[in-house]
């Protein structure tokens, strides 16, 4: 039986029970009933809600199936892995066995960049249908960028009117943008709910921001008209951290994104941070002399902690990438996620998590970050990461989860967002979700036993065979992705991504 992610302990018994997918289930769950033939109270084959300490358990005898769970959730998990169960063909005799089942860790996510490239919703909903087949249970949604901001804030309206659309990306002078309406966020804060995924959405603050800026230049150091970016990299035009109207303009996007998205969590960004600006703006050199702070870090510590005080007004815990451990003076209540590659970022990390009892979720760009190419990532490597090895720690106490994030830089339609997203993806579905023990041939031996659930959604992905490249191959796709990555920056990358290690400022 190829089921993944693998679940926790299969007993097997004697005998068989003939079983067709297309066949109706009893249920009164629509996510499950849609799963199969639809649903009637006398099938053989019952989902039913019921004490256990486990996620769900399911038992299959000669005579049946029957999934108990707590929870809907964990029927909708049962009913998942029953239908991989039946195979390709919808038909199997499923042995006799009992399934126990749970998942290793709470937050199992993949993330999208919608700013970079902005992708429909019905390319999103077949995103979450897809990834609800093997368990995720987060889509982190990355809303807001430089190159678009794509959401519609009310109270602002420039944000989308302004701010979601570009003059061309990288040169080739056609417009590009689009934004969600607050209809449309429900349908797919709906959509995936229905299918157990909590959409986490980000407004990446402070850096990252210049389509903000853009639409609200007042709210910027300088206070100059920009555009939206159309060239790719680090850009330095930032929201202002010593002006009250940028906390103000905070304050209504929070309050309108806390309506739109119903998820406790909420991503503040944190990332790539270039204070080129700050480092020259008398109203950030205000903040620095009365708060008495002693680098630009610091700055940055101070405006991501008031931010965060506003956030807790609508009852969310806010999750930053990891550079916003460098101030150390991160809110305590911050989960951080851990996504860069050096030493004393990595140390920072973990020094969060051992000595700071602060929760990580694991997304470390080599190999998490699908959107290099397998030669660069390859589904092997993705698969190996184990999170409390990378971390550092004897137990899973300080891991709140895994996540692979696809930013679109350089992923421009739907068919490249799923080649790169599937299957490497579900080589972090199953870290999130299965007991620590890595076998990679089994892996993927069941793997390629599952993807017919992809085919049969119209979504295309990787071949297998090309997710693992040699050395010569690997090579190449790793040049040419790097020399894609350099193309595609603005030319002020290269200074702006040096002036964030800029410390002291010039006031
Ligand atoms: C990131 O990749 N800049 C979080
Ligand atoms: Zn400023």
């Amino acid at each position: 039986m190829n089921i993944l992610p693998k679940p926790f302990r299969i007993d097997v018994g004697e005998g068989s029970f003939s079983f067709r997918a297309d066949g109706k289930v009893a249920t009164d769950l629509p996510a499950i009933a849609s799963l199969f033939g639809g649903a009637d109270a006398e099938s053989r084959v019952k989902f039913v809600k019921g004490a256990t300490e486990w996620d769900y358990v399911l038992k299959v005898t000669t005579k049946g199936v029957a999934a108990l769970a707590p929870t809907d959730e964990g029927l909708f998990h049962a009913a998942v892995t029953l239908l991989q169960m039946a195979g390709e063909g919808g038909e199997a005799d499923l042995p006799v066995c009992t399934i126990y089942d749970k998942s290793r860790f709470g937050y199992r996510a993949g993330m999208i960049d919608v700013s970079r490239h902005f992708f429909g919703v019905e390319t999103v909903k077949k995103l979450i249908d897809t990834m609800a087949l093997f368990k995720f249970n987060r889509l982190h949604f990355h809303v807001s960028d430089d190159q678009g901001f794509r959401l519609r804030i009310d109270a602002l309206p420039k944000l989308h009117q302004i701010g979601s659309e570009r003059k061309g990306t990288c040169g080739d002078g056609k417009p590009a943008g689009g934004y969600y309406t607050k209809a449309q966020i429900k349908e797919l804060v709906d959509y995936a709910a229905a299918r157990y995924i909590e959409i986490v959405p980000e407004i990446d603050l402070p850096g990252h921001t210049r389509a903000i800026v853009a639409a609200y230049p007042e709210l910027s150091c300088s206070g100059k008209p920009t555009e939206v970016a159309s060239w790719f990299g680090i850009h330095s035009k930032i929201l202002c951290t010593g002006k009250d109207k940028v906390y103000e303009a905070l304050d209504k996007i929070f309050a309108e994104m806390a309506e739109m998205f119903p998820s406790p969590l909420f991503h503040l960004g944190g990332d790539e941070v270039a204070k080129l600006e700050w480092a020259k703006c008398p109203d950030c050199a205000a903040v620095y002399k009365r708060e008495g702070l002693k680098n630009l870090e610091e700055l940055q510590g101070y405006f991501t902690n008031r931010v965060i005080k506003m956030l807790k007004k609508y009852g969310k815990t806010p999750i930053l990438w990891n550079e916003a451990l460098k101030s150390d003076m991160l809110d305590e209540s911050a989960m951080v996620q851990y996504w860069t590659t050096d030493k004393p970022s990595r140390d920072r990390v973990l020094r969060a998590v051992n000595e700071e009892g602060r929760q990580v979720i694991m997304s470390r760009c080599d190999p998490y970050y699908l959107d290099y190419p397998c030669g660069t990532h390859s589904l092997k490597a993705m698969y190996m990461l184990e999170p409390a090895d990378e971390l550092g720690v004897k137990d899973d106490k300080g891991i709140f989860g895994v996540e692979c994030p696809l930013w679109t830089e350089h992923v421009a339609d739907e068919e490249t967002l799923f080649k790169r997203f599937y299957p490497r993806a579900l080589a972090v579905a199953e870290t999130g979700w299965s007991a620590p023990g890595k076998d990679y041939r089994d892996f993927e031996d069941r793997l390629k036993g599952v993807l017919y659930l992809l085919d049969r959604r119209g979504t295309v992905y990787t071949p297998v065979e090309e997710c693992n490249p040699g050395k010569i191959k690997a090579a190449l796709q790793t040049a040419a992705f790097g020399m894609k990555m350099q193309r595609g920056c603005d030319p002020s990358s290269a200074r702006n991504w040096r002036s964030m290690s800029l410390k002291q400022p010039k006031f």
